[in-house]
């Protein structure tokens, strides 16, 4: 029953995060998109900076951007943070019920810390609350001055953030906090910052003053770092249908490389209507996906762990009898591993059929990545993920 419930909460939260997450990304592209096409050239009215038109859903628009503000506040002015707030509150919520409530199967790899669940937990939580007063302290700090060095200390940052959590948590749970982290960071700059300082910009007109113009420089930056993470927080939140990254042993180094593609991604799209060499930036990205793709292919791990190529074929009773002691407890019809109210995934092992229908997949999991069984709380052995690999290669004895 128990196990049901959280089955549902997690779907439900997950409904819930991705509906905000999409406004609120949605929202802030279409924003930078306006952004980058506004004409700036041509008759405008007085203390318009730039206008544009679109057509959508049938109907034709005409925006305008002021300069600075209109000189009267209108009756109706729509803030965009719910979106945001939304976003963090399904996503911790999410966090905790996923990660937090059944952390010695999501969170905890004892190969890697033989932490309690508490401990996990409170570690989980103490890095969102941490990287937000690192990450706000260095945006406050002489640093600001010079952007692209404060960029590159914070990328740097992030991927000391991968390398150790990787070392406390298992790699879906480091990954995970390392998105959660940046979530945090990016729903605290609009509550801490963002709204704030438009606050401040709305007060000063309804008192007839002159805004302050730091006031909306606060604001952009902290505007445009979110930018800049939207991609790599949307990689890492579909992360862990993929554990070729985070089950690697450069789990880390996969995260890293794959934050910088997409932040040179999202850079392309912020300058390629400016002038200067930006041609460069797409073919990089791709060049650096190519690479990536290469480096972690199965095969050069193979042959780096095993030299030899010329492998036997195995016995499929051992082979069933490996799925059946470390899979089947959770990967069957009617699990009967505590909190598993059905096959996770679907993924059912009970059968020789499906045994051999999911030959790759095992192997992937079980093997290449030892992101099965998670936190290998059904203790497989070095010896029985290499059989497992033995059987990719060669197949079996009465094939
Ligand atoms: C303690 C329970 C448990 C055990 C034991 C377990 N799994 Fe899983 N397995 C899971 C869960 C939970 C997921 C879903 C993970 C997710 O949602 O990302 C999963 C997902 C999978 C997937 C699909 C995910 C993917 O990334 O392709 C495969 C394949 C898999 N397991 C194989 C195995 C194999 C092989 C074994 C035995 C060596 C095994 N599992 C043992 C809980 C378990």
């Amino acid at each position: 029953m128990e196990a049901h419930l959280y089955e549902w909460g997690n779907l439900l939260l997950r409904w819930l995060h991705v509906i905000a997450g999409v406004a609120w990304i949605g929202a802030s592209f279409y924003f930078n998109w306006l952004e980058n096409n506004l004409e700036r050239e041509g008759d405008k009215p007085r203390g318009v900076g730039g206008t544009l038109w679109a057509i959508h859903g049938g109907g034709f628009y005409y925006l305008q951007k002021y300069q600075v503000a209109p000189e009267r506040l209108p009756e109706r002015l729509h803030w965009f943070k719910w979106e945001a707030y939304y976003t963090w509150i399904t996503g911790f919520l999410l966090l905790v019920v996923v990660y937090y409530l059944n952390a010695s199967t999501t969170l905890i790899d004892p190969s890697v810390a033989p932490l309690s669940p508490l401990q996990a937990s409170l570690i989980g939580i103490g890095v969102l609350i941490a990287s937000w007063f690192v990450y706000d302290g260095l945006c406050r700090s002489p640093l600001a001055q010079r952007p692209a060095l404060l960029a590159a200390v914070g990328f740097g940052l992030l991927v000391l953030l991968a390398f150790g959590l990787t070392h406390v948590f298992s790699g879906r749970g480091a990954y995970i906090h390392v998105g959660a982290a940046i979530g945090t960071i990016m729903a605290a700059n609009v509550f801490r910052v963002i709204i704030p300082s438009q606050r401040a910009l709305v007060r000063a007109l309804e008192a007839g003053e002159a805004p302050d113009p730091q006031q909306g420089k606060n604001g952009f930056q902290r505007s445009r770092h979110n930018n800049y993470l939207t991609l790599p927080v949307l990689f890492i939140m579909i992360s862990n249908h993929f554990p070729g990254t985070f089950g690697s042993h450069w789990n880390w180094a996969i995260l890293a490389m794959l934050m910088a593609i997409g932040m040179l991604v999202r850079h392309y799209f912020n300058v390629r209507h400016l002038p200067g060499p930006n041609g460069w930036m797409l073919p990089t990205a791709g060049l650096a996906t190519l690479v990536l793709i290469i480096l972690t292919a199965p095969s050069t791990v193979y042959q780096r762990h095993q030299g030899d190529t010329r492998l036997a074929p195995v016995d499929f009773p051992e082979i069933r009898q490996i799925v059946e002691n470390r899979c089947m407890a959770c990967h069957a019809a009617e699990p009967t591993f505590a909190g598993f109210s059905n096959a996770p995934q679907g993924i059912r092992l009970d059968d020789d059929e499906a045994i051999r229908r999911y030959r790759a997949q095992i192997v992937r999991t079980a093997a290449d990545t030892r992101s099965m069984p998670p936190g290998n709380l059904t203790d497989m052995t070095d010896a029985e993920r290499l059989l497992l690999r033995q059987w990719l290669r060669a197949g079996t004895t009465d094939e």
